[in-house]
């Protein structure tokens, strides 16, 4: 009888080791699966990004071929190596990122993109890779014009649309509270591309373009007909972060994982000298 009991156990471990399989198995078949997945079926990692923003990222010929690079591209690059996947690059206007990361056409939005509340409400954002002030492009011949603030409120303001350059124009030049700066404005005119904008300030159409500081140096340093307006400003959010859909900790977790790697090994600076060195030529 004794072996008869031992059997009775042992069946009920088996069965009850069965049934807990089958609990696990409808369970992650039940729930939706974390993005990281997906990315590695596919063994590619699709980004969108504004290549409208150098060093962050930007278009460069390279031997006769239109490549899209900078240093958030090199961040990119890293996160798909870690990965074991390929990068695509899906370049689009800034405004259009967080819509096509919830309609799920791009894994990851990574574009000098700063984790606001407001953000956090619809995405999750890695840690903070890299952190900037806000300067302002102005026309070389307006240069001695634009050395406060106060001379800034007469300026025809510009930013890119969408950007928090749009608030920072609106609250910290113009002196608008947070509530006016929510509103619609036409003081503050805004462009899908910083490309345009540039065009804009250089016919005369805007006198002024926010944005972050290396990026108008960028843009300075480029173009001998513009300058920098001597004011700078600071947001409290600061810093840029890559924006993940919600409710995929997997993906978010490999993510900053990479990037606080990145950032222990101080390959974040010297990803952003080899784009400011390619922005030169
Ligand atoms: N950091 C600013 C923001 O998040 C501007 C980013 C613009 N990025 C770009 N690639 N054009 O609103």
């Amino acid at each position: 009888m004794k072996s008869c009991k031992l059997f009775v156990s042992f069946s009920t471990v088996l069965i009850t080791i069965a049934v807990l399989a089958g609990i696990s198995l409808s369970c992650s078949s039940n729930q939706k699966q974390d993005a990281l997945y997906k990315i590695q079926k596919a063994k590619t990692l699709v980004i969108g990004t504004s290549a409208d923003y150098p060093p962050y990222e930007f278009h460069s010929l390279k031997d006769g071929k239109d490549l899209i690079v900078g240093f958030d591209i090199a961040i990119a690059q890293e996160i798909a190596k870690d990965l074991g996947v390929k990068l695509e690059i899906k370049d689009m206007q800034f405004d259009g990122l967080l819509a096509a990361l919830q309609a799920g056409t791009i894994d990851i939005v990574i574009s000098g993109m700063t984790p606001t509340e407001e953000r956090k409400k619809s995405v999750d954002f890695s840690t903070t890779y890299y952190y900037a002030v806000h300067g302002v492009i102005v026309r070389a011949e307006d240069k001695e014009k634009y050395q406060t603030v106060e001379a800034l409120k007469n300026a025809r303001l510009s930013a890119q649309k969408g950007t928090i350059q749009v608030g920072i124009a609106k609250t910290q030049i113009l002196g608008l509270s947070e509530a006016e700066a929510e509103k619609p404005s036409d003081k503050v005119k805004e462009l899908g591309t910083i490309k345009n904008l540039i065009l804009d300030l250089k016919n005369k159409k805007v006198d002024a373009i926010v944005a972050e500081l290396p990026v108008a140096t960028a843009y300075v340093n480029n173009n001998p007909d513009l300058a920098l307006a001597a004011p700078t400003f600071t947001d409290d959010q600061g810093g840029s972060a890559i924006a993940v859909k919600k409710g995929n900790p997997e993906l978010l977790a490999a993510i900053n994982k990479t990037v606080e790697r990145l950032m222990a090994e101080k390959k974040i600076d010297q990803f952003v000298t080899e784009a400011n060195e390619l922005v030169e030529n």
